[in-house]
């Protein structure tokens, strides 16, 4: 069984804060499991806390600047109580090593991706004052017999794969996370049957690059077919897929498995040609357009969602203008928009970072303008129409209200009624916006 109910007779503290992406957030999960075991209790605030543990995020340079302000609002704690141990685990801790903490002396360990069975053994050397660093990068770690502490209950994340061979020129992940490699198909099964005996009801499988999953003969798409057949209550989502790698297979099993959700993340980065060859995409536009054809035609209801990089170096008004095109004509309902970024000792760091600031700030003004008047008018369609919603979470907005999703990833927010968390509720769409729906439970 899942050990979501921590040991009680436990003594020191750990409090982890985390940064970046889903892949931190199941490894944070990892990381408090493993510590759980070594006598560790999690901890919702730093104050008391006997470990503080940053859980960080290099992919752009302003991730890594809020861990440099957070780490300067830590002196705080270290002043209190200067027994406190304080680890920068994570992507940050990978690319920065021991400058991390030669430049900050409240650092007392810096423990890379793939070395956190390391961290029982250099919590104890720093509460012996001796600083560690362990950022040795692995051909094999999946992690895969360490039990995650997993607090929220009902949606879980589970790491089926980690690193990146996909080496786009922009990226600093298959740097910070090696190269890639699958967790066994067998152990990853065993978990969503735990997870749902214990309750849990949405299950999103994470890797990088999903679509490369390989255990055996066993694809993606074979995984993601025997984790639906687990629990018919159990909602499946799956992130990020690539798509020069995306199978007509998967396509199929989306839309043939009832829980699995329709809902696709696939980020295309941008809507030129010529940039995603610079990007190293390994696909073009067109390829992309066919591939959200076949999506569109066999998941009718399908929801939507990309990642775009505006300013990518010699980006062009016409490059640009191809993006506005492309998503004009996609009609995503939703987008995750960034400015790009140099990163040190990727091939587009060599390719200057030619295109402005200010234009970069235009650019991107722009998209998430357009944007977010594509998903207004997609969202104002919804309006009437019912939705199954699992209700999810107190809305941060109003105690009286929940939130939750639909099947297709929009989120909704309706009042409590007699409603609780983990329900699926038939929600009737009243009003809506860009980002969110508002509705009221179908009596
Ligand atoms: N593996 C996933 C996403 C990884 S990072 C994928 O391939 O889609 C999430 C997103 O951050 C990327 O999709 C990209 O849009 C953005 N990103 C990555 N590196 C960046 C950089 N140097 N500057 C700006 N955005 C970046
Ligand atoms: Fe980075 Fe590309 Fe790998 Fe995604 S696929 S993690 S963007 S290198
Ligand atoms: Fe950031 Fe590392 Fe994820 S760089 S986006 S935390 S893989």
């Amino acid at each position: 069984m899942h050990d979501i109910v921590e040991n009680p007779t436990l003594s020191k503290a750990l409090y982890v804060e985390t940064y970046g992406c889903q892949m931190n957030i199941a490894d944070s999960e990892i990381i408090s499991g493993l510590l759980n075991q070594k006598g560790y209790k999690l901890s919702e605030k730093p104050d008391n806390a006997d470990v503080i543990i940053l859980n960080t995020c290099s992919v752009r340079d302003n991730a890594e600047k809020k861990i440099h302000d957070r780490l300067n609002h830590l002196k705080f704690y270290k002043k209190k109580n200067p027994a406190v141990v304080i680890g920068i685990v994570g992507c940050m801790a990978e690319r920065l090593r021991s400058e991390l903490i030669e430049k900050n002396n409240i650092v007392d360990l810096v423990v890379g991706p793939d070395e956190y069975r390391k961290l029982p053994e250099l919590i104890n050397d720093a509460e012996n004052g001796t600083t560690g660093i362990a950022v040795r990068l692995s051909r094999v770690e999946t992690y895969d017999d360490i039990t995650p502490l997993r607090t929220n209950g009902i949606n879980a994340w589970i790491s089926i794969m980690r690193g990146c061979d996909k080496f786009c020129t922009f990226c600093v992940v298959p740097f910070t996370r090696g190269r890639e490699r699958s967790r066994s198909f067998k152990s990853i099964v065993e978990e969503v049957h735990q997870l749902s005996a214990t309750g849990f009801k949405e299950i999103t499988l994470i890797g990088q690059n999903v679509n490369s999953y390989l255990d055996g003969e066993n694809d993606f798409a074979d995984l993601m077919c025997e984790v639906s057949l687990v629990d018919q209550n159990l909602r499946i989502r799956f992130t990020t897929s690539h798509p020069q790698d995306m199978s007509d297979k998967l396509i199929e099993t989306i839309a043939t498995h009832k829980n699995i959700c329709n809902n696709i993340h696939l980020p295309v980065q941008s809507g030129s040609n010529r940039i995603l060859k610079l990007m190293n995409r390994s696909y073009s536009i067109e390829h992309y357009q066919n591939l959200i054809e076949k999506i569109k035609k066999q998941i009718p209801e399908v929801g939507l969602s990309t990642d775009l990089i505006v300013g990518f170096p010699t980006e062009t008004d016409e490059d640009h203008k191809l993006t506005l095109d492309f998503l004009n004509n996609v009609k995503y309902d939703g987008a995750y928009m960034f400015k790009y970024s140099p990163r040190e000792n990727t091939k587009a760091w060599e390719m200057g970072d030619s295109v402005p600031e200010e234009i970069k700030q235009a650019r991107l003004s722009e998209i998430i303008d357009l944007q977010n008047n594509i998903a207004t008018e997609i969202n104002k369609t919804l309006i009437g129409k019912t939705f199954n919603v699992l209700t999810e979470k107190e809305s941060s907005k109003s105690s009286s209200d929940w939130t939750g999703r639909t099947d297709t990833n929009k989120i909704v927010v309706f009042k409590k009624g007699n409603i609780n968390r983990g329900d699926y509720i038939n929600v009737v769409i009243e009003k809506s916006n860009s980002a969110t729906l508002f509705g009221k439970i179908v009596e």
